[in-house]
């Protein structure tokens, strides 16, 4: 009987550690981060490979610039956004950001995808190259 007992604290134990330990092994393999692609005929083309501000700032608000674009673009008709560089964008996602990043499936899918990040805006606004379904 007292085998048996501890038989079971045993495997009881070891069915605590999977658990446990589950979200650790499990889809090991999707922790890396995605390539994000830089190859596109209009990147290629630049002088100077930047995007409209600095990479740690695209990285950490574009949605943020894109909002406030949206909203100076079609509230207040200023569609021409002045980088603090001095270089000058139209203030539009199809015109610029992805003017520059038009392999859009490998560079913003790609990130948002691993974020989990959904942005609904190409619902209305257009992909080039893509034809609606
Ligand atoms: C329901 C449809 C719809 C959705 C969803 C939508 N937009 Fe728009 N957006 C429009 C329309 C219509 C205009 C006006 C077009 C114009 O005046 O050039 C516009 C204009 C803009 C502009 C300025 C003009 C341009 O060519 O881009 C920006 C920037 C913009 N939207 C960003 C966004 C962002 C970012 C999202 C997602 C967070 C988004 N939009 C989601 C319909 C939409
Ligand atoms: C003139 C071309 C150009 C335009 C326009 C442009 N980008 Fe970029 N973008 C680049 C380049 C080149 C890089 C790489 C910069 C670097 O490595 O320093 C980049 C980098 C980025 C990054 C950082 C990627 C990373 O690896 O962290 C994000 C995010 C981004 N862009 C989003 C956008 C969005 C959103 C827009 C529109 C608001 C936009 N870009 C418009 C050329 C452009
Ligand atoms: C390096 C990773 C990365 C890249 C590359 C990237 N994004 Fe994002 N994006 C994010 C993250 C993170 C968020 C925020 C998600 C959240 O807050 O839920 C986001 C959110 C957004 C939002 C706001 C969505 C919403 O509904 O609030 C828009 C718009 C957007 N991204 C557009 C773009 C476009 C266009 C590109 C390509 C030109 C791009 N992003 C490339 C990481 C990225």
């Amino acid at each position: 009987m007292k085998q048996h007992k501890w038989g079971l604290i045993i495997l009881g134990l070891a069915i605590f550690a999977i658990a446990v330990t589950f979200p650790f092994w499990y889809g090991k393999g999707k922790s890396t981060p995605p390539v994000l692609s830089l190859e596109t005929p209009e990147i290629a083309g630049l002088a100077r490979k930047e995007c409209i501000e600095d990479k740690a700032f695209m990285r950490a608000d574009h949605m943020k610039l894109l909002k406030a674009w949206r909203d100076e673009a079609v509230r207040e008709g200023k569609r021409v956004y002045t980088a603090r560089d001095g270089r000058t964008f139209e203030k539009s996602l199809t015109g610029s950001c992805l003017r520059c990043h038009s392999n859009k499936e490998q560079f913003c899918d790609r990130c948002h995808t691993y974020v989990g990040a959904a942005p609904s805006c190409f619902d209305c606004h257009i992909v080039p190259g893509e034809v609606k379904k």
